[in-house]
């Protein structure tokens, strides 16, 4: 507690220089909300923004050609709508989650009506949702010069791939704020360093070129293996965001922990104590329009083992409470949905209304 208290008390005044609460949204999936009216009930008392984890991916979407399956998007969208809540639309073109038939087809024929019909699909029968992350991931380091990460759309339609991708989630909406989602941009790494000159370098690329991008997201999955966030470099970052007149996301904020054996209250310090020390730096981007969590709760989290193998173990009495070695803790709630040090780190720099 000592070292967030630490962290957090360098700023203690972000909240009182912004006009509102920054706002807080979480990943959240279909079938948890389905089975589960506790973590319901917490989605609701948190969040005011949803990422649908998986349920809005192309695989998901169409999983056979010109078979469509909205249920699970549908059943999170409504959700949210009806409860007063906003969808933030991940992702339209991501090299995972495609569905199996989809690299093979786009190798064949080359058509980019694939990938159009897709993005005005989605951003059409959501067209409430007002931010999309348009391309997931597009960077990636030690494979060219450009930066770009091998892909079976860079294959296909070339470099230029992602600002199409823009101009089709444009032409289909013109009123929403497109974003490149990225990962990897925290840490004094090479691997880290690279990738934040190669995603500014894309940025920069496609700002000249007119494409229309409004910001980034940064998914901010934070681990204390690597030692803890370099606030120097993010903050460099982020100026030269800045100068790009970009705004920034926070979209998959979680913490991977190194140290699964000690007390949990102990390492829930230690992560709470990191989030406060990433938002510390991100909380001073003037045009930060959201934080959101990869997840609410430690009970779901795609960090910690699949919901089953937890059950499992539950009902054999490990892990009740989430303390054992394996399991991460690195989300704002714990297994029995109270909140940790790290919803206190939200809340210290203003972020959600709780
Ligand atoms: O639902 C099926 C289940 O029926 C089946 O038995 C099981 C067997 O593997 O698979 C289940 O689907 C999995 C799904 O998660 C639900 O658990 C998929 O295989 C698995 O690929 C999927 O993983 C998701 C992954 O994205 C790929 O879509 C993770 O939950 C999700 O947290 C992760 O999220 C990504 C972001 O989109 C982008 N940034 C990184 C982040 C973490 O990888």
């Amino acid at each position: 507690m000592g070292a967030i208290a630490a962290a957090s008390s360098l700023k203690p005044a972000y909240s009182s220089q912004r006009s509102r609460p920054i706002p807080f949204g979480s990943a959240a999936r279909t079938q948890f909300i389905e089975a589960d009216g506790q973590y319901r009930d917490s989605l609701l008392q948190y969040c005011s923004r949803l990422t649908p984890e998986i349920e809005f991916k192309w695989d998901q979407i169409e999983p056979r050609q010109g078979q469509f399956s909205f249920e699970a998007a549908d059943t999170v969208a409504n959700f949210a709508r009806d409860h007063g809540k906003e969808i933030y639309g991940h992702t339209l073109l991501w090299h995972r989650s495609m569905p199996p038939w989809l690299p093979d087809h786009l190798r064949e024929t080359r058509d980019w009506s694939t990938v159009t019909g897709h993005i005005g699909r989605m951003v059409g029968r959501y067209a409430g949702v007002r931010y999309w992350d348009v391309v997931n991931e597009p960077v990636d380091t030690g494979f060219r010069g450009d930066g770009l990460r091998p892909s079976v759309f860079l294959d296909c339609f070339g470099a230029d791939y992602i600002a199409m991708a823009l101009q089709a989630a444009w032409a289909a909406s013109p009123g929403a704020e497109l974003l490149i989602n990225e990962y990897g941009l925290e840490y004094d790494l090479t691997v880290e360093h690279d990738r934040r000159y190669h995603f500014l370098r894309l940025l920069e690329r496609l700002k000249k070129g007119g494409a229309p991008i409004g910001g980034i997201g940064l998914q901010a999955h934070l681990d204390l293996r690597k030692g803890p966030v370099s606030q120097a470099a993010i903050s460099s970052f982020l100026k030269e965001i800045r100068n790009l007149g970009l705004f920034v996301f926070v979209t998959e904020l979680d913490v991977t922990e190194a140290d699964y054996v000690r007390p949990a209250a102990e390492r829930d310090a230690m992560v709470g104590a990191e989030v406060a020390r990433y938002l510390d730096v991100v909380c001073d981007f003037e045009d930060l329009r959201g934080v959101a969590t990869w997840g609410l709760t430690d009970r779901y989290s795609w960090l910690g083992l699949p919901p089953e193998e937890v059950e499992a173990y539950k009902q054999h009495g490990y892990w009740r409470d989430g303390t054992s070695p394996g399991f991460n803790r690195g989300l704002p709630l714990d297994t029995d949905l109270r909140p940790k040090p790290f919803l206190d780190a939200l809340k210290a720099h203003g972020v959600g209304q709780f």
